[in-house]
């Protein structure tokens, strides 16, 4: 008697299904035909699916489609220490069963020649076919990731975000280098072995672009853009909640064919914990660690974590093996102010001092520069609205503006970033 049991598949088998796609997966020769969304939408619409298990550990899982008389084999994968021993061939004996009640009449299979259920197939009396070759193209957001990408609240940036980041070259080269070629350059990675980021961590002060350079990314990439936001899914319910709705929200993401998942002010969720485990804060941290590893596990999916306060995250989290690169998103230099400044005077630039507002903006983020210019773009405006004498903004317009904004930074913010940056900075 085998000690396994069949059954069809149910939504609670998501997890530990997903887990042996990516144990059936990760060797690059033996990546899956049909990506791991594509499976779970047909399993989850009803197509034929179905599951051994052994006690409560699912160690196989089968899933097809049928298509008039037509049914295509979507996955076939076994636990690992599970192959050999002819639990591939009572799932294939299973899914068939349901195929033919389906009218289906033929059946087949496209796997990677190393697949784990090619032996299963061969010895279900399969024949395997010669000469054919396998050819494909794809849209950038499979339709089989819309649905899920909406849910998640993601979406596809416009190109160009990264041409609009100013200023900021010694952050733009860094991220370039580190994040966006090695993500692009797939082939050049492959013959050199670099090893592209699955995750990274961006820190420093409030508005120096943490946000804006993960976007930026995004949109370099092509990938689509899915937050993260912390207190939304903790509003799913209490702290026990707030792993679970993790859990769920992680599931759901690494589904995605492709995505930039970006998780603002992580402190929230990664802070310290307090060594007491009864801590609610510490299962949630907990959960985060636990989760990265299977995230780091998919091609095409980099996690962003943002902070203004890298050094309040728990140690364990910062452990090489989790985060691929710490960078440092500092306080804009004069060269950079005055690029941001260009950048948001628009017309004004013509008519303004420049190097003055550079100047006067010493602590300002970018995001301050941007309220500033905007105040001063308002001001002229208004003064002209009144006065209708053509006089264009002047630098005067945008030195009130300045003085009338309290810069975010402060020498002791700056103090404790360059401290942060000796200490944390991976790169
Ligand atoms: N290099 C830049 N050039 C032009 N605008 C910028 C630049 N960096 C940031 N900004 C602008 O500043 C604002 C704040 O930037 P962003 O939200 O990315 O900062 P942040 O570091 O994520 O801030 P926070 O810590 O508050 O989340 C945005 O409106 C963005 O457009
Ligand atoms: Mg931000």
């Amino acid at each position: 008697m085998p000690v396994w049991r069949m059954r069809d598949f149910h939504d609670d088998d998501l997890d530990q299904a997903i887990q042996l796609w990516d144990q059936n997966g990760m060797d690059a020769r033996a990546m899956p035909v049909f990506p791991i969304s594509e499976v779970i939408a047909a399993a989850r619409a009803g197509q034929p699916a179905v599951v051994a298990v052994v006690g409560d550990e699912l160690v196989g899982v089968a899933v097809a489609r049928a298509d008039g008389d037509r049914a295509w084999v979507l996955l076939v994968a076994l636990a690992a220490g599970w192959r050999q021993r002819g639990i591939g061939s009572d799932l294939l004996a299973e899914l068939e069963r349901r195929l033919r009640a389906m009218g289906v009449r033929r059946i087949s299979a496209l796997l990677p020649a190393e697949a784990a259920g090619t032996a299963a197939l061969q010895n279900a009396g399969y024949r395997a076919r010669d000469g054919l070759v396998f050819y494909e193209t794809m849209d950038h957001v499979p339709a089989a990731d819309a649905g899920l990408l909406d849910t998640l609240g993601g979406r596809v940036l416009p190109d160009g975000l990264w041409g609009s980041m100013a200023g900021m070259e010694r952050e733009k080269e860094i991220v370039e280098r580190r994040i966006v070629l090695p993500l692009k350059e797939t082939e050049l990675v492959e013959r050199y072995g670099v090893v592209p980021p699955k995750a990274v961590i961006l820190f420093g002060p409030p508005g120096t672009g943490k946000t804006s350079f993960a976007k930026a990314v995004a949109s370099r990439l092509g990938w689509p853009f899915v937050e993260l936001f912390p207190s939304r899914l903790a509003a799913a319910g209490g702290p026990a909640g707030l792993a679970t709705a993790l859990r769920e929200a992680f599931a759901d993401i690494v589904a995605l064919e492709s995505v930039v998942l970006f998780i603002d002010e992580v402190e929230e969720i990664a802070s310290e914990r307090s060594g007491m485990a009864a801590d609610p804060g510490h299962m949630v941290t907990n959960e985060l660690l636990k989760l990265i590893p299977g995230f780091r596990q998919h091609d095409e999916h980099l996690m962003v974590c943002a902070t203004n306060s890298v050094r309040s995250l728990d140690p364990a989290f910062l452990r090489p093996g989790r985060f691929d690169y710490l960078l440092p998103i500092g306080p804009p230099d004069a060269t950079a102010r005055a690029a941001i400044w260009q950048r948001y005077l628009g017309p004004a630039a013509e008519s303004v001092d420049v190097t003055r507002l550079v100047e006067a903006s010493e602590l300002f983020t970018p995001a301050d520069i941007e309220f500033a210019a905007r105040k001063g773009a308002q001001a002229a405006f208004e003064h002209e609205v009144v006065h209708r004498g053509g006089r264009p903004a002047s630098t005067e317009d945008f030195l009130v503006a300045i003085r009338e904004i309290r810069p975010t930074l402060t020498d002791a913010m700056i103090r404790d970033f360059e401290e942060d940056m000796e200490l944390y900075t991976r790169m």
